[in-house]
């Protein structure tokens, strides 16, 4: 094994089999670019340190291009010998160019290196995958924006709940996703450090200036302890959690919208350019790009789960255990890589169909509707002057020289009988549930109870309880921010385009 990278020490050969157990380049080569950045860097940082001539760094810098073109054309030749990314470069790059070839891996170790790769890569994986949420929240908004006017059943327990516009439902979603971005973002400050002249463990003994690596590489920091730098995982962790908790979002919505595209609901139906047939029954069409996302949110969090477990109890600084964090890193790009643009496939694609959505509202979901109907019909707010105001125009009545006592009696009288007449709404609950119950004994929508079927549960019902049925007028309640309301729904669809253009 004197061929090897660290054969130095060793006369027997390595097992065939272990070979293959201890080899990463099969998957870590798609670090390739990165390991290339990497080590142009150091070279320069190498010839600053005066380790290596302008000449040798200009011919480790030209054979590094070199690689790197080989790997672009798809024609670099990967060598039974090679372990990993680090080591095929540098095999080729002696091949290439000779002996300054060796002189490039002075007082750097795979272990920072590795490290260095990786957080390279993975600045780029978000970068791309920041772009692919972001376009995707946009075709929502943008899809919200334009379909306001539908409103639909909401459901709490998948049981009819309130009458709801269909935007809020896409915004809902919107939102979560939104977060996820602003994650992303987060975790990257913690990547976008530069671990590199950290050495193996100790750091380097050298005068390499890490502050000129950090500018090369466009890094934001440098790590402030070699053995921390080398040892932890801790900001992969984080980036399997993201794409777990990101997955987990989409799988919700790629649930709900599965919901809707059923014939029972047939509230929206997905285009062919995202479903499947049966090979069996002519008729199907099924939502496989919508289950595919729901499935997906499992993956990536065994990924998640799987890698925290190797990290559990390792000992400080590198440990090969380490090496697993690679295929977690590319499965779950890859997978929400392609999650976020399957969906905006999904979204930007579906059709609605607003008078099934409509049609599929009922009266009984207007049960809370009747409850606030009797909490409003306490009148105070008729009579606006508070009994406070009456006793003090009363009493400066001498020197106003106005009887104003029975004006002002008058008022506190209406306003103590509008008071009384307000109900809480714990029992205009009930009354509303009173209701419901006699609706569903009468085998009648709880619209068709008669003023007087009402009043058998309150005697407040009057012929004006008729305005409550209007779906349309139910969801207008909803003004305050973050409602139902159209008013609402719209400053939701401005509140996120502005979040999105400071993206
Ligand atoms: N392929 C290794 C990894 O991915 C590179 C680092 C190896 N370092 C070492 N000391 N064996 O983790």
């Amino acid at each position: 094994d004197g061929s090897k990278l660290w054969g130095g020490r060793f006369v027997g050969d390595t097992d065939p089999i272990m070979e293959k157990f201890n080899a990463s380049i099969a998957y870590d080569k798609r670090m390739w670019d990165a390991d290339i950045r990497g080590s142009k860097a150091y070279a320069k940082a190498l010839e600053k340190a005066k380790l290596v001539t302008a000449e040798e760094k200009d011919n480790i810098l030209h054979g590094m291009d070199q690689i790197h073109d080989e790997w672009a054309k798809g024609v670099f030749e990967v060598k039974p010998g090679d372990e990993d990314i680090h080591t095929a470069n540098e095999r080729r790059l002696k091949e290439l160019i000779g002996e300054p070839a060796g002189k490039l891996h002075t007082g750097r170790s795979r272990n920072d290196q590795v490290v260095t790769d990786m957080r390279l890569w993975l600045r780029d994986a978000i970068s791309i995958l920041k772009g692919n949420a972001l376009q995707l929240i946009t075709t929502m908004v943008e899809r919200a924006a334009v379909e306001i006017d539908v409103l639909f059943p909401g459901y709490t327990h998948m049981q009819r709940a309130q009458p709801i516009r269909w935007s809020h439902w896409i915004l809902s979603h919107a939102v979560a996703l939104s977060r996820d971005v602003e994650q992303l973002q987060e975790i990257n400050r913690r990547v976008n450090v530069l671990p590199l002249g950290s050495g193996a463990i100790a750091g380097t003994p050298f005068n390499i200036d890490r502050e000129m690596l950090r500018q090369e590489l466009a890094f934001d920091d440098i790590s402030i302890n070699s053995m921390d730098a080398t040892g932890q995982r801790d900001f992969i962790a984080e980036f399997l959690f993201w794409a777990s908790l990101c997955l987990t979002h989409l799988s919700k919505m790629a649930e709900d919208l599965m919901l809707y595209s059923t014939k029972e609901f047939s509230f929206l139906t997905l285009s062919d350019a995202y479903s499947t047939g049966s090979s069996l029954m002519p008729q199907k069409k099924n939502a496989d790009s919508l289950e595919l996302i729901r499935s997906k949110a499992g993956r990536v969090f065994g990924r998640c789960a799987g890698f925290l477990m190797t990290l559990k109890g390792l000992p400080s600084t590198y440990n090969k255990d380490l090496q697993e964090d690679k295929e977690a890193m590319f499965d779950c790009f890859d997978t929400v890589h392609a999650v976020l643009q399957v969906t905006t496939g999904v979204v930007s694609t579906l059709k609605i169909n607003p008078s099934v959505m409509e049609a599929a509202l009922s009266p009984d979901m207007l049960a809370t509707d009747l409850a606030y109907y009797l909490v409003r019909k306490g009148v105070s707010t008729k009579y606006p002057l508070k009994p406070g105001i009456c006793v003090f125009v009363c009493s400066s009545q001498s020197w106003c020289g106005l009887n104003l006592n029975c004006f002002c009696v008058t008022i506190v009288v209406l306003n103590y009988l509008a008071l009384s007449r307000q109900v809480p709404f714990r029992d205009a609950h009930g009354i509303s549930g009173k209701a419901v119950f006699l609706a569903e004994s009468k085998s009648i929508p709880l619209n068709q109870l008669t003023v007087e079927d009402l009043r058998t549960a309150s005697p407040l019902f009057s012929s004006d309880v008729s305005a409550v049925w209007d779906y349309s007028s139910s969801v207008e309640q909803y003004s305050a921010p973050g409602g139902t309301a159209k008013s609402s729904v719209a400053a939701q669809v401005e509140h996120m385009r502005t979040w999105l253009k400071k993206q």
